[in-house]
């Protein structure tokens, strides 16, 4: 574990992915008492490339936090995109707000209070444009319902990506007790079998720890 932290401390280093933006997000995030369970810096880096590589215009977020992977994936979007990301506690919303304002990214990035399957449920209900890509990292019993909406908010081509799908390897255990491994264990289900995507799954080491994401193309 030494070895996969030095090495993610290398990575940010050699790659400049760290910035006074990015470390006032963590700050105030910390400051406020919350989680420290943002998306580490290499993954963020990722998460803008891929939006970048779409060239997407519009991104859906499941789960904020501080906003410091919606500064990943606001950063990517042009002067007239969107990125809607979704939180449950306002007090991370708030934390969130602040940090993507001091990025200069408060005209681009929307944070929406409340339960995720409910402002999933309304952006469907308003007719939105389909998302370009979608960054799953919410509450890890909800994957399955969350994959189901984004499908409905996606178009062939949008990309999903959802974080923590490894979760230390506890996803091979078919009898977990824990309601976390088993929604991510269906998430994965339905990523493998359903007609309607083509996906993966990559393990990581880093600084989070042993975990892996899924990325996933909608089919037409
Ligand atoms: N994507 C963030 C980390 C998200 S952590 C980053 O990398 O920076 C998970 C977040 O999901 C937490 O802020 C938590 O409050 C929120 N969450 C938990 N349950 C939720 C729900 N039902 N709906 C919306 N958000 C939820
Ligand atoms: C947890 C949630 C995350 O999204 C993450 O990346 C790491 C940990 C958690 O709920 O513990
Ligand atoms: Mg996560």
């Amino acid at each position: 574990m030494d070895r996969w932290y030095a090495v993610d401390d290398h990575l940010v280093d050699l790659f400049g992915l760290d910035d006074d933006v990015l470390r006032a997000a963590v700050a105030d995030s910390v400051a406020a008492g919350m989680p420290q369970i943002q998306v580490s810096a290499t993954l963020g880096r990722f998460l803008n490339l891929q939006a970048r590589a779409l060239g997407a215009r519009r991104i859906l977020e499941i789960g904020t936090l501080a906003g410091y992977s919606s500064i990943w994936l606001a950063r990517a979007l042009p002067a007239d995109g969107r990125l809607v990301t979704l939180e449950l506690e306002l007090r991370h919303a708030e934390v969130a707000r602040g940090n993507l304002a001091r990025a200069g990214l408060a005209a681009v990035a929307e944070v929406r209070v409340g339960p995720a399957a409910a402002s999933l449920a309304a952006l469907v209900a308003e007719k939105v444009q389909p998302f370009d890509m979608v960054f799953i990292d919410a509450d890890k019993d909800g994957y399955p319902d969350y994959l189901e909406w984004s499908l409905r908010l996606s178009r062939p081509g949008t990309v999903i990506v959802a974080d923590n799908v490894v979760r230390g390897g506890a996803i091979i255990d078919a009898d977990s007790a824990d309601s976390r491994v088993q929604g991510i264990r269906r998430f994965n289900e339905i990523l493998a079998r359903d007609p309607r995507v083509d996906a993966t799954i990559l393990q990581t080491v880093g600084t989070k720890g042993y975990d892996g994401i899924a990325v996933a193309l909608v089919l037409g």
